[in-house]
């Protein structure tokens, strides 16, 4: 028999308890709860255990096997997580901080940290033997999807927003998936996140967006960035860890990856969570400002940003992203567009890492909490990079208006230089 952790699948809403053997997708009660998973965090601690990590070979998101909701065998894997953890050494002298890591997660298969989040999903959904899946996304969850769906023979169906961007789209239908661009027709309301529900309802396809309540199977799967980040430290929490929030799925799930390791005696410190917004589109970072609880939070009428993944105008997974900073001590910030730009500039030119605005979001926030004396120089910080600039390269190419075109004489290079 398969071996399997999780003991119980609890509603984040209402409570109602669901048995792991059901294969719930959502809480029956139509609540938009979360089902969160409760581990034998006794039987996993004996077997995650740092020596049996130094020994075992499989890396990636599948190393941490016990800690996710998918009997392993089932397992779609395109060797998605095992990023790097980069110490950015011309940054940190920039920045004037002493310990500055960059967690690279632009390397994964489809170029986004969603991957670690879809190979979870996909391979559920094989588990439960179900053939089309269907997701909401502004892009890069929908890519990953279609991706772990190629790979495992499911047909995919993608609703994506009217501008989605260009890499983005490509990938998708590379991929195969059947893509569905939605015109926005009423303020504050996602229509890719109605229509999904309503193919959910009426055709049963397997809701896959990177969203809690829509599907608690993919949220465990970011959980392993930061089991990575903590054996790449050497079980030594950072102090801070950066993270570019959108829905607030990432966030949950690294808060879900603090009390994991902390129930199995992995981490003693919570590192502190810094939840970055835009500008255009921050309803989390504004209910910590003012104290809000999470059913208090409302829609952004119109999200605008230039860092297009962090649009989600509700934050569908806010209630643990709130509870993970208020717990580890940590902060809400919003970034300009031109603070993520700047961001996504250094991450380039200092370190050589290939970001898009979203992904780099993370590191215009610690630029601004330096500046604040919130961070200081002492403190030791890790950014995750979330996903890679050729995702978009039009937004990058604007930062860069002309380009000399000139004859071929080195005479004409030294005007230039
Ligand atoms: C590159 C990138 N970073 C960060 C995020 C934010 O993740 P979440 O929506 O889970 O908060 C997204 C979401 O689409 C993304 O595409
Ligand atoms: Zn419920």
């Amino acid at each position: 028999m398969t071996e399997f952790f999780v003991e119980k699948i609890i509603c984040s809403r209402c409570g109602r308890e669901y048995s792991p053997e059901s294969n719930p997708l959502m809480c029956t009660s139509r609540d938009l709860g979360r089902l969160d998973f409760v581990y034998n965090y006794a039987a996993v601690s004996e077997r995650l255990t740092r020596s049996e990590l130094k020994r075992r070979e499989v890396r990636g998101v599948w190393r941490y096997w016990e800690l996710l909701p998918v009997k392993k065998e089932y397992a779609i894997s395109l060797g998605e997580g095992d990023t790097p953890l980069i110490r950015a050494r011309r940054l940190a002298d920039k920045l004037r901080l002493n310990n500055l890591y960059l967690k690279d997660e632009t390397r994964n298969p489809s170029f986004s940290f969603k991957d670690r989040a879809m190979s979870v999903g996909v391979s559920k959904a094989v588990e439960m033997g179900v053939e089309v899946a269907v997701t909401a996304s502004s892009g890069n969850a929908a890519a990953a999807l279609a991706a772990y769906s190629a790979r495992s023979g499911l047909r995919c169906v993608a609703f994506v927003p009217e501008d989605v961007a260009a890499g983005k789209v490509s990938q998708l239908l590379l991929y195969g998936a059947r893509v569905f661009r939605l015109k926005q027709v009423e303020e504050g309301v996602d229509p890719t996140v109605q229509l999904m529900m309503l193919a959910h309802e009426r055709l049963n396809w397997y809701t896959c967006p990177s969203f809690g309540p829509f599907n608690p199977y993919q949220v465990e799967g970011p959980k392993t960035m930061l089991y990575e980040i903590m054996e790449q430290l050497d079980w030594r929490s950072p102090d801070f860890i950066f993270v570019p929030t959108g829905s607030g799925c990432l966030i949950t799930g690294l808060w879900k990856a603090c009390m994991d390791l902390k129930n199995i005696g992995l981490m003693e410190n919570y590192p502190r969570l810094v939840l970055t917004q835009p500008t255009g589109n921050m309803p989390l970072v504004d209910a910590l400002r003012r104290g809000l609880s999470f059913s208090e939070i409302k829609p952004t009428a119109y999200p605008q940003s230039v860092a297009s993944g962090l649009l989600d105008p509700y934050p569908w997974d806010g209630d643990l992203a709130l509870e993970g900073v208020r717990k580890t001590g940590g902060i809400g910030v919003a970034v300009s567009d031109e603070e993520i730009m700047n961001a996504v500039k250094m991450l380039a030119g200092f370190e050589g890492i290939f970001a898009e605005p979203s992904g780099a979001a993370g590191l215009a926030a610690l630029v601004k909490l330096l500046d604040e004396g919130v961070v200081s120089p002492s403190d030791e910080a890790v950014v995750l990079v979330t996903g890679s600039g050729l995702k978009e390269p039009e937004k990058i190419m604007k930062l860069y208006p002309t380009t000399p075109l000139i004859e071929p004489s080195l005479d004409e290079v030294l005007k230039h230089i």
